[in-house]
C-alpha cells in the first residue's frame, strides 16, 4: 500500500494563518509574555487610566440604582452559589427539553432537591430576587423577607412540578425581555428610537445560530435580508455612524465545521457576499460575530474571500468580531493589518473579550487538548484585549476599531490609548452595561461612536444567547457583576490587569488545571487533538500516512499451532486496500490454550499489584507514543472517522491508567467478606479470564476488558473481533513491550 491514504479532502490548503494556529497552541505563560512587549506604559499614563475609570464607576453608581428584580436576581443567584448553578441548569435545560414530563423530573431534582439557603443577610437583594419569583408565582410582592424562600419552597412543593415549570418559563421570559430589543426588526427599530435620541447607534443581530437544517439556515438568511432592507440609511451619513447588522455564520450554514471546511467557506462567502451587496446598497454596515474557537480559521477564510471581492471596492462597512480571550488574538490583528494593506482594503473590527469561555474550557477538557486555546485567568484576557486594542488603534489606515466592553477600566484604557484624531467606536449589548454607557455617553466628547448591539427575534431563538448573558452577569469575576456589588470598591474594580500578571506562581487559574492534569494525582488524562487546528490535523495525517500495514497475524500463545489457511485482511470501506494476512486458530487448539492460561496464571500472580499497575501505565504511555499507528488501524480496519479514531485511542489509554490506579487504590482496602470475615479485594484473582471484544470499539473495549482482568491479577485469553485483529494485535504489543509476559495474555484470532 503506497498511495496516500489519509488526507483532508475538504481542507483549504496552504494558509497564511499559520502564526495564529501556532499561537493557539502556546502555553499560557508564553502567550501572556508575548503580549507584554506591546504594553509598556508610563506610570502617569496608568494612573490617569485608573483614576478616570474609578471616577466613572463612582459616577455610574451614584446615578443609577441597580434594584430591578432582574439585576438582583442575577446577582443574588450568581454562579458562585449552588442555587445559581441550579437555576442556570434548570433554565437552560427547560428550554431545551421538549417533553413536559422530563422537564418536571428535572425541576424535582434542581429546585425541590436543592439546598436553598436563607439569605436574610442580603435582604434587599433577596427581596427583589424573590420578588421576581414571587411576582410570577403569586402576582404580588412577598414582603416577609425572612420566610420568603421557605414560603416559595413550600409553595413549589405544594404546587408541584407542572406549575413550577410554567412559573420558571415566565421568569425566563422576563429575563429574555431584558435582552431582546424587539421580536421583529420593525418593532426593534421602533424601540430603538428613544435610545437613538440619547446618542446610541445600533447593530441589529437577528437571533439564531448553529442552524442544523437548510430550512433554518434559509430562514435566518431571509431575516438578515429583511433587516438590511428595512434599515436602509442615508448614504450621506458616514458608514461608521450608519446602522449595522451582526451576523453569525453558524446561522447561515448547517455544515459550518472543519469536515466541510472548503464547502462551508465557499458557501458562506457566497451567502455573505449577497448580504454585503445588499448592505452596501442600503448603506448598512455588516459585522461577522465571533463564535466558537474551532470556527475561527474558517471565519477568517470567509472574511478574506469576501473582502477581496470587487463588490467591496471602496466600501468600508464590512468586518468581523475578534475575541481577545484566545491566545491567537494578537496574531490575528497582526495578520489582519498586513493583509488589509496588501489587498488594499479597509475593515471595521470589533474587539470583544469573548462570550464562549466556559464552552471553550469544557471542550478542551473533553477533547484532552494539550493546552487551552483561551486564557484561564481573567486578567490575562484583559491584557490580551489591551494589546489588541493598541495595535488596532495603530492600524487606522486600514481599520476602524470598535471596542465592545461593559468594563469601565477597559473603556477608560481605550479612551487614553486612542490618539486625539483617532476614529473609533465603543459598544455595549442591549440589556447590559446600560448604566455605564448612559453615564459614559453623557460625559463623552463625541470622539467615539457609541453603539448598542440589539438582538431581534423570538424567545425560542434566544436561548444560547441568553445563557451567555446570564453567564456574563452571573460570573463573580465579571465587571458587570461586581459593579452592582457595593462591597467591591471602585478602586479595586479599576485595577490595572497588568499589575496582576506574573504575581503568582502558576500562570494559569489554580482551579483550572491543564486537561492532562484534570484527574489530579489519580491519573494522567489521555491527550487528544483539536482537528480544527491545522497543525494538529496535518501532523496526524502525515504520521498516519507512513504507517506500514504489511501485517501477518497469528495467534499469540504457547499452545501448539493448529491454524486455518491464510486469509487476507481487507479494509471494509475500500476493498482495494489489503491490510495484511491472518491465520486463524482452529477450535482444536482450545484445550491447549486453556492449559497455557492456567500455567500463565501462576506466573502472573508472581507480579504484585504495584508491578502490574506499572506495566499497565507503561503500556498507556507506549500506546500514546504509537497513537498514529493505532489510529490508522482503527480508521482503515474498523472504518472509524478521524475524530472517532482519536477518541478510541484516548479511551483505551484511559482504561489502562484507570485500572492501574484503581488496583493501587484498592490494594490495601480491606472489605468485609460475605460471612463477616475480611478479604483483601484485589489480592484475590479469580483466574483465567476470557475477553471477547466487539469490532466497533476495536482498541478501547478490547483494552478495557483485558486491562481490567490483568490489573486484578487474572491472565487473559483474548478473542478479538474477527473484523479488527490488527487493532487488537498492535494494542496488545504495547502491553508486551511494557513488560507483560506473553503467558499472561494470549491473543487468539478465530472464527466466531
Ligand atoms: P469583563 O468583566 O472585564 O470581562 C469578562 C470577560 O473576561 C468574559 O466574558 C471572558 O471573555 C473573560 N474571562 C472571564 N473569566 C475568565 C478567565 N478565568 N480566564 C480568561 N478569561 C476570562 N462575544 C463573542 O464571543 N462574540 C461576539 O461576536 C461578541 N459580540 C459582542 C458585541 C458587543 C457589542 C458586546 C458588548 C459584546 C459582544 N460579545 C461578543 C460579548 C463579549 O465577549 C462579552 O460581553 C465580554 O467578554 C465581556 O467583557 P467586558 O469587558 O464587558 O467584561
Ligand atoms: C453573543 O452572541 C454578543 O455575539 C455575542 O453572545
Amino acid at each position: 500500500m503506497n498511495e496516500v491514504l489519509f488526507y483532508h479532502s475538504e481542507g483549504m490548503g496552504e494558509s497564511d494563518l499559520q502564526q495564529v494556529a501556532e499561537a493557539l497552541l502556546k502555553d499560557e505563560k508564553t502567550a501572556v509574555e508575548s503580549l507584554l512587549d506591546h504594553l509598556v506604559f508610563s506610570e502617569t499614563f496608568l494612573k490617569q487610566v485608573a483614576s478616570s475609570a474609578t471616577a466613572l464607576i463612582e459616577k455610574v453608581r451614584l446615578e443609577h440604582r441597580f434594584s430591578g428584580p432582574i439585576d438582583a436576581m442575577l446577582i443574588e443567584y450568581d454562579l458562585s452559589t449552588e442555587e445559581g448553578v441550579a437555576l442556570m441548569c434548570l433554565g437552560e435545560a427547560l428550554m431545551r427539553i421538549p417533553d413536559p414530563k422530563k422537564q418536571d423530573e428535572l425541576i424535582k431534582e434542581k429546585i425541590l432537591g436543592s439546598n436553598w439557603k436563607n439569605r436574610s443577610g442580603k435582604s434587599g437583594m433577596m427581596l427583589a430576587n424573590a420578588a421576581a419569583w414571587g411576582l410570577v408565582v403569586s402576582g404580588k410582592f412577598l414582603d416577609d423577607q425572612a420566610s420568603i424562600l421557605s414560603t416559595l419552597r413550600q409553595l413549589f412543593t405544594r404546587l408541584g412540578e407542572p406549575v413550577i415549570r410554567t412559573v420558571i418559563k415566565r421568569v425566563l421570559k422576563q429575563l429574555a425581555n431584558q435582552f431582546i430589543l424587539g421580536e421583529t426588526i420593525k418593532e426593534a427599530k421602533g424601540n430603538a428610537k428613544s435610545l437613538a435620541k440619547k446618542g446610541y447607534a445600533f447593530s441589529f443581530d437577528m437571533l439564531g445560530e448553529s442552524a442544523l437544517t437548510e430550512k433554518d439556515a434559509n430562514f435566518y438568511f431571509e431575516q438578515y435580508q429583511l433587516a438590511i432592507t428595512s434599515l436602509s440609511g442615508d448614504p450621506q451619513t458616514p458608514i461608521e455612524k450608519a446602522h449595522s447588522v451582526s451576523v453569525k455564520l453558524s446561522a447561515l450554514c448547517p455544515f459550518f465545521n472543519i469536515w466541510h471546511e472548503k464547502k462551508a467557506v465557499n458557501f458562506l462567502s457566497k451567502k455573505l457576499l449577497e448580504l454585503v451587496q445588499l448592505a452596501k446598497k442600503h448603506h448598512v454596515a455588516l459585522c461577522i460575530d465571533a463564535e466558537e474557537n474551532d470556527r475561527l480559521t474558517m471565519t477568517l477564510e470567509v472574511f478574506k474571500k469576501v473582502i477581496q471581492h470587487h463588490l467591496l471596492d471602496g466600501w468600508k462597512g464590512f468586518g468581523f468580531a475578534l475575541q481577545a480571550y484566545h491566545k491567537g488574538a494578537l496574531e490575528v490583528v497582526k495578520w489582519l493589518t498586513d493583509y488589509l494593506r496588501k489587498v488594499n482594503r479597509f475593515a471595521q473590527i470589533r474587539l470583544v473579550k469573548g462570550a464562549y469561555w466556559d464552552t471553550e474550557i469544557k471542550l478542551a477538557q473533553q477533547l484532552g487538548l494539550p493546552q487551552y486555546p483561551v486564557f484561564t485567568e481573567k486578567f490575562h484576557t484583559d491584557v490580551s484585549y489591551a494589546a489588541c486594542a493598541k495595535l488596532l488603534l495603530e492600524g487606522q489606515d486600514v481599520i476602524f476599531p470598535q471596542f465592545a466592553t461593559h468594563n469601565a477600566y477597559t473603556l477608560s484604557l481605550i479612551e487614553h490609548l486612542a490618539p486625539k484624531q483617532a476614529k473609533y467606536e465603543c459598544q455595549c449589548l442591549h440589556g447590559m452595561g446600560k448604566a455605564l454607557y448612559d453615564t459614559y455617553l453623557n460625559q463623552s466628547n463625541g470622539q467615539a461612536v457609541i453603539r448598542m448591539y440589539a438582538p431581534v427575534g423570538v424567545h425560542e431563538d434566544l436561548l444560547p444567547y441568553l445563557v451567555r448573558r446570564i453567564l456574563e452577569n452571573g460570573a463573580n469575576s465579571s465587571f458587570v457583576n461586581q459593579l452592582i456589588d457595593e462591597q467591591v470598591d471602585a478602586k479595586t474594580l479599576a485595577q490595572n490587569p497588568l499589575e496582576q500578571v506574573g504575581k503568582h506562581y502558576l500562570w494559569h487559574h489554580p482551579n483550572i488545571p491543564l486537561p492532562a492534569d484534570m484527574f489530579g494525582s489519580a491519573r494522567k488524562n489521555s491527550q487528544g487533538k483539536q482537528l480544527a487546528n491545522h497543525l494538529h490535523l496535518t501532523a496526524m495525517i502525515q504520521a498516519m500516512n507512513v504507517v506500514s500495514f504489511d501485517v501477518d497475524i497469528k495467534p499469540v500463545t504457547q499452545a501448539p499451532a493448529q491454524l486455518s489457511g491464510v486469509k487476507k485482511i481487507i479494509s471494509p470501506h475500500d476493498h482495494r486496500q489489503v491490510l495484511g494476512n491472518v491465520s486463524l486458530a482452529l477450535k482444536e487448539m482450545v484445550p491447549d490454550i486453556v492449559a497455557c492460561a492456567q500455567k500463565g496464571q501462576t506466573e502472573w500472580e508472581q507480579f504484585n499489584v504495584t508491578q502490574r499497575a506499572a506495566i499497565l501505565n507503561q503500556a498507556a504511555d507506549l500506546m500514546h507514543e504509537r497513537q498514529y499507528q493505532l489510529m490508522a488501524a482503527a480508521i482503515l480496519e474498523a472504518g472509524k472517522t478521524y475524530q472517532d479514531a482519536i477518541d478510541e485511542l484516548r479511551e483505551a489509554i484511559d482504561f489502562l491508567r484507570y485500572y492501574a490506579n484503581a488496583s493501587l487504590e484498592l490494594k490495601d482496602r480491606i472489605l468485609p467478606g460475605p460471612t463477616g470475615e475480611e478479604n483483601r479485594l484485589m489480592y484475590v484473582p479469580t483466574g483465567p479470564t476470557l475477553c471477547i471484544s466487539p469490532w466497533n470499539f476495536p482498541v478501547a473495549i478490547f483494552i478495557g476488558q483485558v486491562s481490567a482482568a490483568l490489573a486484578a491479577g487474572n491472565v487473559v485469553i483474548a478473542k478479538p473481533a474477527t473484523q479488527t485483529m490488527i487493532c487488537a494485535t498492535w494494542a496488545s504489543q504495547c502491553l508486551y513491550d511494557a513488560g507483560l509476559p506473553e503467558s499472561a495474555l494470549q491473543i487468539i484470532p478465530c472464527e466466531r
